[in-house]
């Protein structure tokens, strides 16, 4: 018999003398303020309802709880909090099992961890993942969890963010059953067999021994990985610092923690990410479309990057052609993607029979006949329109009438390239980065006339890679390169008007960047961008503000660390400063007669998030980008800059897109030529907006 008590966030369903408690919060059961309000209603009235012996909490839909509701993140905290919702139902005198499916993660892990038991579906995850969100736990989290589990394992998970699979949680003693059957029946059966036993109360359980030199050290490590994000440390730290304090000072240290980090700016930029990221998954233009089967991929060239491409194609279960241009050179990419498997090897990741089996299914040819069956064909060959121009026009004769043909290009025009093939509908620009098995963003570049289920394959094809494919249009240098050109050059100009190499890089560094524009220039060789320079030259507009410093420096063989000399001098590997290269900068600025003047970290800063965000906005102008976020995400995924910075767009919001306007001007005024600010930015400033406010706004 089933009696249904309330309809609300939390419905009561009382089976005889179980209550369940069915979380009711679409989509995916986040603790919302009624959530946790509605939870600690129930379980006060059950504890005093004599019909009712004990109690089941589940979640209806996708979840059992996916945490706290991050939308409410940043605002005033409304009570109840998920702590005292915890408490509430740890303290309760009549046996709360949790029955969990789907995900338990955050404040939803905390919840379950209250419970005096927890049983689980075969596939659920269980995990504290709020450092990925610049915080930490703050539902208990820090003192239930190493209560629960061996101390320097929960310092590890929670430092981490790792979600446990059922069978790990079970092993780790975080939950108590895994059901073969329905969850809840086998919740209330546990529940039911509680009654009148001593209930496990985790937060006043002792926690386990552990050995302190080593608790110690995983912190630390913890810290340092984080590479400057500040709540894995703080997390682990808690987490540490909690395992003989008494509850009420752990309790008091962890409310302390969350409710600081929670108003970080680190915390802040995370959320965005978050909500990026969820959006990025939304292209109009190929919603309802459907994405053409793909099996067969042939990858055109195997230097570096279609190394790495075919290595992603095939881990990821596509049957890969690779076709060089002779023997030779096909030799070599086997080589290359060899070399790849042996460190994934070595590091664990892989093992010999997948390895084996994966190779299985990849062939290699020297003539393109070879890529007849496929269905995608990537072309990885040299940046050269004519050479790209002739193997569309080759392959087009080739491959079936539906086959895709992608082009790698990272600054060619696709367009271009796509007037060279049969059916330039086909045609899409699939742009990795290297290296292309590793890095998680593909710019996915639509031509003038790519069809949209071609766009849609390309998408599905990039995310089957594990990839995160962010749409951009078919402009010069797409979306990144497009924006690190507006970067590197303003950081050339900075030179002219009094900065160092040093100041710069180390004012980006500084801001949070691994590392600043100059040595990224050292490490990658001056030689490409010099190459590409001079192929422009011709058609450069002559008023355009040109620095020529990088082309002295090339014209001296300093071409970056692999000649021990660039924009640095390189000594054992160490960067050091060059009283060459300050000369040559000197020369230069003298020949331009601009005012120089010392720069400041923050002016330098400034400067340079001014000019990304303007060159961002032009973009988003043109429509060559959906929205602002997916050019944060190409930041954060393709060129170094940590989730935790927030990507340049984020970052141009919070200084106030009025002092990035008025920035802007400076430098148009300063620079003349190629500095107006954007239409877009000028609106949105003048307006008081925000990149984050102006996503709506942004036509595809
Ligand atoms: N709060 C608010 N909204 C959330 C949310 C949350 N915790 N988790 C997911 N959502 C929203 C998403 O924004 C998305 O909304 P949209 O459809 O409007 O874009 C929708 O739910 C579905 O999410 P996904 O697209 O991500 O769906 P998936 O099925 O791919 O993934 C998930 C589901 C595994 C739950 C994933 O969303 C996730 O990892 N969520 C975040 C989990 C998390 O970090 N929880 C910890 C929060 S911090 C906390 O609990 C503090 C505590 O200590 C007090």
């Amino acid at each position: 018999m089933s009696d249904q008590v309330s309809a609300g966030a939390v419905t009561r369903e009382d089976r005889g003398d179980v209550a369940v408690l069915v979380i009711d919060h679409p989509p995916v059961n986040a603790l919302s303020q009624a959530v946790r309000a509605d939870l600690i209603r129930h379980v006060l009235e059950l504890g005093a309802d004599p019909a009712i012996a004990c109690a089941v909490i589940a979640g209806r839909g996708r979840a059992f709880i996916a945490g706290a509701d991050i939308r409410e993140f940043g605002k005033p905290p409304f009570a109840p909090l998920t702590y005292e919702a915890a408490f509430i139902i740890e303290a309760s005198h009549k046996p709360v099992v949790a029955a969990i499916h789907g995900v338990a993660l955050g404040g939803g892990c905390e919840i379950a961890l209250a419970c005096h038991a927890r049983v689980v579906t075969p596939d659920a995850r269980l995990g504290l993942p709020e450092v990925t969100l610049g915080i930490l736990p703050g539902g208990g989290g820090t003192f239930r969890l190493p209560r629960a589990i061996d101390p320097l394992v929960a310092i590890e998970m929670i430092g981490s963010g790792h979600h446990a699979r059922a069978d790990e949680a079970l092993r780790l003693g975080l939950v108590d059953a895994i059901a073969t059957g329905d969850v809840i029946e086998e919740a209330m059966a546990m529940a039911r067999a509680l009654v009148g036993q001593p209930l496990r109360r985790l937060s006043s359980a002792p926690a386990r021994e552990i050995d302190d030199a080593r608790a110690r050290e995983l912190v630390a490590a913890i810290e340092k990985k984080a590479r400057g994000q500040m709540s894995p440390g703080e997390a682990a730290r808690a987490v540490y610092d909690n395992l003989r304090a008494p509850l009420a000072d752990a309790q008091a240290r962890e409310r302390e923690a969350a409710s600081r980090l929670v108003y970080t700016e680190q915390a802040a930029a995370l959320r965005h990410v978050f909500f990026a990221e969820r959006e990025a998954a939304r292209i109009p233009l190929i919603e309802g479309v459907a994405a053409r089967k793909v099996e067969t991929v042939g990858v055109a060239g195997c230097g570096t990057m279609g190394a790495g491409i075919a290595v992603a194609l095939v881990d990821a279960g596509y049957a890969v052609i690779v076709v060089e241009r002779d023997e030779q050179s096909a030799a070599a990419g086997a080589e290359r993607i060899a070399a790849l498997h042996d460190r994934a090897v070595a590091s664990g990741r892989l093992d010999e029979e997948t390895r084996r089996a994966r190779m299985a299914r990849m062939a290699f040819a020297t003539d393109k006949a070879a890529f007849a069956p496929c269905d995608l064909v990537i072309e990885a060959v040299f940046d050269d329109l004519e050479v790209k121009q002739a193997l569309f026009r080759d392959v087009s004769a080739i491959v079936r009438d539906d086959c895709i043909l992608a082009t790698n290009t990272s600054y060619l025009d696709p367009n271009a390239i796509a007037s060279a093939a049969r059916d330039p509908a086909r045609v899409v620009g699939m742009h990795f980065f290297s290296p292309a098995n590793i890095m998680r963003l593909l710019e996915v570049v639509h031509a003038n006339r790519t069809s949209s289920d071609v766009l849609a394959t390309a998408v599905a094809v990039g995310r089957k890679l594990g990839k995160l494919p962010i749409l951009a249009g078919g402009c010069e240098g797409f979306i990144g390169n497009r924006i690190l050109a507006a970067y590197r050059r303003q950081c050339e100009y900075m030179l002219e008007e009094g900065a160092t190499p040093r100041e710069v890089d180390e004012a980006m560094e500084s801001l949070g960047l691994p590392m600043g524009p100059f040595a990224v220039a050292d490490l990658s060789g001056l030689d490409i961008a010099w190459a590409r320079r001079k192929r422009l030259a011709p058609t450069r507009d002559p008023r355009e503000r040109y620095v020529a410093i990088p082309d002295t420096l090339c014209e001296m063989g300093r071409l970056g660390r692999k000649t021990n000399a660039g924009w640095y001098r390189y000594v054992d590997g160490r960067r050091a400063d060059d009283p060459v290269v300050r000369d040559i900068i000197d020369a230069a600025a003298h020949a331009r007669e601009f005012p120089r003047h010392r720069f400041s970290a923050a002016e330098i800063q400034l400067r340079i998030i001014a000019a990304m965000a303007n060159e961002g906005a032009r973009i988003l102008d043109e429509g060559m980008a959906l929205r602002a976020s997916d050019i944060d995400l190409v930041y954060i995924n393709g060129y170094g800059w940590p989730r935790w910075l927030g990507g340049p767009m984020f970052q141009a919001d919070r200084i106030g897109l009025r002092a990035i306007l008025d920035e802007a001007r400076a430098m148009e005024a300063r620079d003349g030529h190629g500095w107006t600010p954007s239409p877009l930015l000028v609106r949105m400033a003048e307006r008081g907006e925000t990149f984050g406010g102006a996503r709506d706004g942004v036509r595809p």
